[in-house]
């Protein structure tokens, strides 16, 4: 077996020969980008072949990598082989932006109402005259001798109510003791809340006994090796037993670190975290269960279960309290989850009596609308241009990213995410880079870019050298190879602008669907929600530049974060709150739109930037 060194994190693995780079990596432990699940199409998983034989270049090395950058030992990871010995160079990978991530969003002010209750307790001691045993005696004291505890709790119970005075504090959930514990730990009482995004988790570790968020941790999702988008991944679960079990793995190894780090950041004992409650989008829900999604994929496109499901810690091997629980809340449909469950939940909308929409944006838009007294949703494939994916230099929210533009002044001018050289553009700087040359007078309500050969008078002569043409059509630099981190000029393509109007088509097209079933226009809005992290840094302007959202006042345009994570807190945080949430599946209509005639010339009409 070829043993293959990665550096510089100094990673070694043994893996067969005919491995592939990015497997092998993998194996190792190591995260490379990717978008494409090897297919060779993103050009996103580069390395550098320090030593050792992995084969020739492959036509998609030639089309993403420079004869210059081959020469140089550059390659697609997913591409290469390993042969024999070898040492490969990869790039260090930025994690997704925990981008201005406040630690009370969504649970601020909430009564807590945990479903598990600490009960600290003095027994008192046995005699001749009171021969009652331990845990009768722990039972009568609480009286509740319906109670059941685990056998792994009974089992050093006697010796801990010797040791600490008869003195001793129980977990209860429901009607069972889940922990007994030495002492009074009845203000130890936390629980754990996740966001199972397709391209980041994120988790939110939550004192309980006052709703309050003491730390919180994300990752990208390292399923991301098998596909960026839900399709992929369901392609590689419905593979095999081996293939689902892989996808599971990926994101509970995840979730354990981010566990790990959560309880490192506020010395918290993993004993004393007691129950776990996620939410995610339909397929995200199957995959962390480990539940085969892979009738999610073809129309009709029928999940497993839509209901909530409980599980036991150990089912999972979360790190947390061996006798926790973990709650996956429930999903709506096929491809409107326990996120959107999340959202509706955070954003208060199953109670408001104006009409609202909101609207999830990532891969998958998911937007729900609050109306006439119905509440309403539906999805729709947005395709992960907003993820930063399939954009010729597009690249997640992470240090580095082009995250806004602006046209001021006659002048493009950029920021980057930590104010790093450019290394890429981001899903709010591919919107804003669009409304800037929007406002520039450079892009057509086609989509198209001026063409400064036929209508030279259109483009403004500072701007003349900055829009080139290369081998798919226009493209304008956005940050010049100079000041860029690579070297190269950050652009936007004109295929870039056909992902963009793809993308707000579908979202835009999904929302007048709504509107048209609840019978309202999108003047009879009073609210638009922009929900998910990106929703955050999306300027409004923007967004109503190019068409993404109804033409209204910005000021009824209202980001509200990751209401998603907002809905998982607040549904730990509080037992009413989490009953809300159970009911909603069967008070939310499902609009399917691919079913829908009319989806695909509101679409096409959508397509235009106004
Ligand atoms: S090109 Fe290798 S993962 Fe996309």
């Amino acid at each position: 077996m070829p043993k293959v060194k990665f550096v510089p994190q100094n990673k070694e693995i043994k893996v067969n020969a005919g491995t592939n780079l990015l497997k092998a990596a993998d194996e190792a432990g190591l995260y490379i980008e990717g978008d494409c699940a090897g297919k060779g199409t993103c050009g996103k998983c580069r390395v550098r072949i320090v030593e050792g034989d992995t084969g020739e270049p492959t036509k998609a090395e030639k089309k993403h990598l420079s004869a210059g950058e081959l020469e140089a030992g550059w390659a697609l990871s997913c591409q290469r082989k390993i042969k024999q010995d070898s040492i490969i160079e990869v790039p260090m990978q930025k994690e997704a932006h925990l981008r201005k991530t406040t630690l009370a969003g969504g649970v601020e002010n909430l009564e807590a109402e945990p479903t598990v209750e600490k009960v600290a307790v003095k027994l008192s001691r046995p005699a001749v005259k009171d021969q009652t045993a331990d845990l009768e005696r722990l039972l009568d004291h609480l009286k509740r001798p319906q109670l059941s505890v685990k056998l792994r709790e009974l089992s050093g119970f006697p010796g801990m109510l010797r040791d600490n005075a008869y003195s001793v504090t129980t977990a209860i959930t429901g009607n069972r003791i889940i922990s007994i514990e030495p002492g009074d730990t009845s203000d130890q009482l936390y629980g754990i809340a996740f966001d199972i995004g397709t391209t980041t988790i994120m988790g939110s570790l939550l004192d309980l006994n006052n709703a309050a968020v003491i730390a919180v941790a994300a990752a990208t999702n390292p399923q991301n090796i098998y596909g960026a988008d839900v399709i992929s991944r369901i392609n590689h679960a419905s593979q095999g037993k081996e293939e689902l079990k892989q996808l599971q793995d990926k994101v509970l190894d995840s979730a354990n670190n981010i566990i790990k780090d959560l309880l490192k950041q506020t010395k918290v004992a993993r004993d004393r975290v007691y129950e776990v409650v996620a939410v995610g989008n339909t397929t995200m829900s199957h995959l962390f269960m480990g539940i085969d999604p892979t009738y999610l994929a073809p129309a009709p496109f029928i999940p497993a279960y839509s209901r909530a499901l409980q599980v036991e810690v150990s089912e999972l091997g979360l790190e947390i309290n061996p006798a926790g629980r973990v709650t996956f809340l429930p999903n709506i449909a096929g491809y409107v989850g326990s996120d959107t469950v999340g959202v509706i939940v955070a954003t208060e909308m199953d109670q408001r009596k104006d009409n609202c929409a909101a609207i999830d944006i990532g891969t998958n838009g998911e937007l729900v609308l609050a109306a006439n007294g119905r509440l309403m949703a539906c999805s729709t494939a947005a395709g992960p241009a907003f993820e930063g994916a399939q954009i010729k230099q597009g690249m997640r929210a992470a240090a580095g990213a082009i995250e806004s533009v602006s046209y001021v002044d006659n002048e493009i001018q950029v920021g980057t995410i930590d104010d790093l050289p450019a290394s890429g553009i981001c899903g709010s700087g591919l919107i804003d880079a669009a409304a800037a040359l929007i406002d520039a007078g450079l892009i057509e309500a086609t989509g198209r870019f001026v063409n400064p050969a036929e209508n030279p008078e259109k483009v403004p002569a500072h701007f003349k050298d900055r829009l080139k043409r290369s081998q798919g059509g226009l493209e304008f630099i956005l940050v010049p190879g100079r000041d860029s981190e690579t070297g190269e000029d950050i652009v936007l393509s004109q295929g870039d602008l056909r992902e963009l109007q793809l993308a707000k088509g579908a979202i835009y097209a999904g929302l007048m669907i709504l509107l048209k079933e609840a019978g309202i226009s999108e003047n009879d809005l009073d609210e638009v929600l922009l929900a998910g992290a990106f929703g955050n840094y999306v300027r409004k302007e923007s967004a109503l530049t190019i068409g993404l959202l109804p033409q209204l006042p910005p000021e009824k345009i209202v980001a509200v974060g990751n209401a998603a994570g907002d809905g998982s807190k607040m549904a730990l945080a509080s037992e009413t709150i989490r009953n809300r949430a159970l009911a909603l599946p069967e008070k939310v209509e499902h609009l399917e739109l691919s079913t829908r005639s009319d989806f695909q010339d509101i679409f096409v009409d959508a397509l235009k930037f106004r």
